[in-house]
């Protein structure tokens, strides 16, 4: 098959749907791959660079007349002609809100796939072209709030006297919310963000982020998105809103709730109430607005020196790595579509994955698709063993004492019985599984990759033990020494092998 990549006419679009390092990927899965000309221009990708990386460069009118149409914007209706009969398209369509644009592509037999209605779950990650996008806006909402913002993120002390660090505060810690959090961060701001889903909590808290949480509960959500919040909810939170609005200097909002215009979070009052040079980047701005008084796609400046962007092309102010991430989903979503690598797309609408992207089918539209229940939502509260279930597990005081007692008898029948060798070696045993218990079972999670270490010199003891018995002439040691030393080592290379995986990780390229 071959996949057409047009020139986006989407006014200040910089994005493009493949990059070369893509178009080397779709032709390993056995694709042509066409690019109209220019089409990378914005994104600082020349023709020549896709030509080396196996693509052919063609007229507008090739691109369009692929058998497979890769977009970084819907089209427009207008444009629905230029698709041949019977091809397939793969852009953002917005399928909730664009029904007239679904209807002429049933009619003119054009199969959608919807990179924008991709399920929120584990597996469809890599397709997200949302969380891909919304990550990169976050970032840059950031960046631009810098911008405007005119002083420094970090605290400074200097010999000219001391400069305090920013405050920002970020409403809604989605992808896009909680990208910001790490780049306010990183940039030296105290940050604190707010969000209806309490378990996003952590994930603030992991980033360097403080959780205002707002203290009323809200519905659980179960398909990766939020609900709508209550009225007792909302009071709340403008209370918090108006107490930050008057401390923070940066507000970033990215509330969000699919299928509704953005809930107002902040109020002209709010606005009136931070100090001249304050910004706010209200990066719902698109969809109606998180902030009183935002303009979309402009910046304005309030009577009281306030700025407000409202941006909502803030992933194409990147538009080299916003192209790259973006192209890299659409190859994740060809891996998935062509599993034969044979360049032909087989599409199973048994899979909740390719389901719930595909809008139009064979002159259908499939849109809205079934439910899909996300891996990540919360689990459902009956689900969770209530903390009586546990406590009577528990032993009853009296059962415990009971043990204690049967155990201690026991310790010292042995020790009454036992030759002394085997009394000293079952006093270390013993000792050593009681602070064993205490100081590993109270390792915090975070920290079991360091406990690994801490096995790892156990296990170097039991080797040098072992080997010490090597010299024994009595067999059953000998295998005894040989398992023990086998199982150790295993323990301490593995250790390694899995640390140094790790690293590298970590290591920059
Ligand atoms: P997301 O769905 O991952 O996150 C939205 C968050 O808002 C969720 O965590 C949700 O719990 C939270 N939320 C919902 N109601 C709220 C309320 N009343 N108060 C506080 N938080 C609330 O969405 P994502 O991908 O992070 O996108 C966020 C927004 O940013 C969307 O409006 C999206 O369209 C926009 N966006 C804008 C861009 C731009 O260039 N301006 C670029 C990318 C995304």
């Amino acid at each position: 098959m071959r996949i057409g990549v047009t020139r986006e006419t989407k006014s200040g679009e910089t994005r493009v749907a493949a990059t070369p390092a893509t178009v080397r990927q779709l032709t390993g899965l056995g694709f042509e791959v066409v690019i109209e000309t220019g089409a990378g221009a914005r994104s600082r990708i020349s023709d020549e660079a896709y030509t080396q990386a196996g693509a052919a460069i063609c007229t507008a009118e090739e691109a369009w007349g692929a058998d497979l149409v890769f977009r970084v914007n819907a089209p427009e209706l207008s444009e629905v002609e230029r698709l041949k009969e019977g091809a397939k398209l793969v852009a953002p369509l917005a399928p909730a809100v664009n029904g007239d644009l679904l209807a002429a592509l049933a009619a003119h037999k054009i199969d959608a796939f919807a990179m924008d209605a991709v399920p929120r779950i584990s597996r469809a990650q890599s397709l997200d072209i949302l969380s891909s996008q919304a990550n990169i806006g976050g970032y840059r909402a950031v960046i631009e709030a810098a911008h405007h913002f005119g002083r420094f993120f970090t605290g400074q002390v200097t010999a000219a006297g001391k400069v305090p660090p920013a405050k920002v505060l970020v409403a809604g810690a989605g992808v896009a919310g909680l990208a910001a959090i790490g780049a306010a961060v990183s940039l030296g701001a105290i940050v604190r963000a707010t969000d209806p889903r309490p378990e996003v909590a952590d994930q603030v808290k992991s980033l360097g982020g403080s959780y205002l949480p707002v203290a009323v509960e809200v519905e659980q959500s179960t398909d990766g998105y939020a609900k709508a919040t209550s009225e007792a909810y909302d009071k709340r939170a403008a209370e918090i809103y108006s107490e930050q609005a008057a401390d923070v200097d940066i507000i970033i909002t990215t509330a969000l709730i699919p299928g509704r215009s953005a809930p107002r979070l902040i109020t002209a009052a709010d606005v009136a109430s931070m100090k001249p040079g304050s910004v706010i980047v209200d990066m719902a701005a698109g969809q109606g607005g998180n902030v009183e008084g935002s303009v979309k796609d402009e910046v304005i400046t309030t009577g009281n020196g306030v700025t407000i962007i409202g941006y909502t092309d803030l992933p194409a102010r990147l538009p080299d790595q916003a192209s790259q991430l973006y192209g890299a989903n659409l190859v994740n979503l060809m891996k998935l579509l062509a599993p034969g690598k044979d360049g032909q797309v087989v599409l199973d609408l048994e899979d909740a994955v390719q389901r719930g992207l595909t809008v139009v089918h064979r002159g259908d539209v499939l849109w809205p698709p079934p439910r899909v229940q996300v891996s990540a939502a919360p689990v459902a509260a009956a689900a969770v063993q209530p903390p009586e279930t546990k406590a009577a597990k528990k032993l009853s005081p009296k059962a415990q004492v009971a043990l204690v007692g049967v155990g201690s008898l026991a310790l010292f029948l042995l020790n009454a019985w036992a030759p002394s060798r085997i009394t000293q070696h079952f006093t270390v045993l013993t000792l050593a599984v009681v602070v064993g218990l205490y100081v590993i079972g109270h390792v915090h999670h975070a920290l079991h990759t360091p406990l690994m270490s801490v096995t790892n010199a156990v296990s170097g003891i039991v080797v040098v033990g072992a080997l010490l018995q090597l010299t024994s002439t009595d067999n059953v040691v000998l295998v005894l020494a040989g398992v023990a030393t086998l199982l150790a080592s295993i323990n301490i290379f593995g250790g390694f092998a899995v640390t140094r995986r790790m690293l590298t990780m970590f290591r920059k390229a």
